[in-house]
């Protein structure tokens, strides 16, 4: 994809070396989510939302036969080239039908804004007795950055054209949406987890941010960026020279029944 090229989309892109110098924290993170995962070695598992393959890798290198899914190209390119057989997927429309003993999804559920399209295909992706165990942004995640891009919008008047590009549920909401499934969900947490962000906070806007960036003209970015950065400092930058972003995670697991009540 041409990166100076705009016109196709206002939607975020993800380019596999931009997440990996920006965002290799999302899967350094997931440690506690494996451990709750706990995948052992005859079971085969759908890494949903895969990205470039990182997480995907260390479930294979448990032992388990690890499978990838991602909307986006450019990712599951980065995961073939790890070795993890992946496919290019939206997560509101997955294509299985009882294939897997598990799923594991890591900070994707958040950027799929029709959750019973996605639990749906999850339960059919399970076999009977099948687990999902994720973790997604929960209820208060980047409050205050979403403050401070939403009146930067304001100030320019543009506030109205943007399309919220997140779901933030809380422990209430996700539980009743798995539960209204059929799913008994074995664990829910919302856990508040300030992150450290591996650069300026401009790069994690330009990573992450991009739905709101392009309502911006191209001459206007830097600025606007500039001052979205100078509003969050005074929260989320440690005075050990580090931007730490007000990260909140829903944590869960949940089971698909052996037989539906
Ligand atoms: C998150 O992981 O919580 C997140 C990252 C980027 C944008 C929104 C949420």
């Amino acid at each position: 994809m041409d990166r100076t090229d705009e016109s196709s989309t206002l939607q975020q892109r993800w380019f596999a070396d931009r997440y990996a110098e920006n965002a290799r924290f999302v899967s350094d993170r997931a440690e506690p989510l494996i451990e709750l995962l706990a995948p052992t070695n005859d079971e085969i598992i759908l890494d949903l939302g895969c990205g470039d393959g990182a997480l995907t890798k260390l479930i294979a290198d448990a032992g388990a036969t690890a499978i990838g899914v991602d909307a986006s190209v450019d990712q599951i390119i980065a995961s073939r080239n790890l070795g993890i057989p992946s496919a290019v997927m939206d997560g509101h429309n997955l294509a299985f039908n009882e294939v897997f003993d598990a799923i594991l999804t890591n900070a994707a559920l958040h950027w799929m804004t029709s959750p019973n399209e996605v639990i749906d295909g999850m339960w059919n992706a399970l076999k009977p007795g099948g687990r999902v165990v994720g973790e997604m942004g929960g209820a208060g995640n980047i409050a205050k950055i979403t403050r401070a891009l939403t009146k930067a919008l304001e100030r320019r008047n543009l506030h109205k054209k943007v399309v919220f590009p997140w779901f933030f549920p809380s422990e209430a909401d996700y539980r009743q949406r798995l539960e209204a499934r059929g799913f008994i969900v074995d664990y829910m947490a919302l856990i508040p987890r300030p992150t450290a962000l591996p650069g300026e906070f401009t790069a994690w806007l330009d990573t992450f941010a991009e739905q709101f960036l392009f309502l911006v003209p191209k001459k206007e970015r830097v600025a606007f960026k500039e001052e979205i950065s100078d509003a969050v400092r005074p929260d989320l930058f440690d005075p050990h020279g580090c931007w730490v972003a007000d990260y909140v995670r829903l944590r869960f697991s949940a089971t698909r029944p052996e037989k539906d009540s």
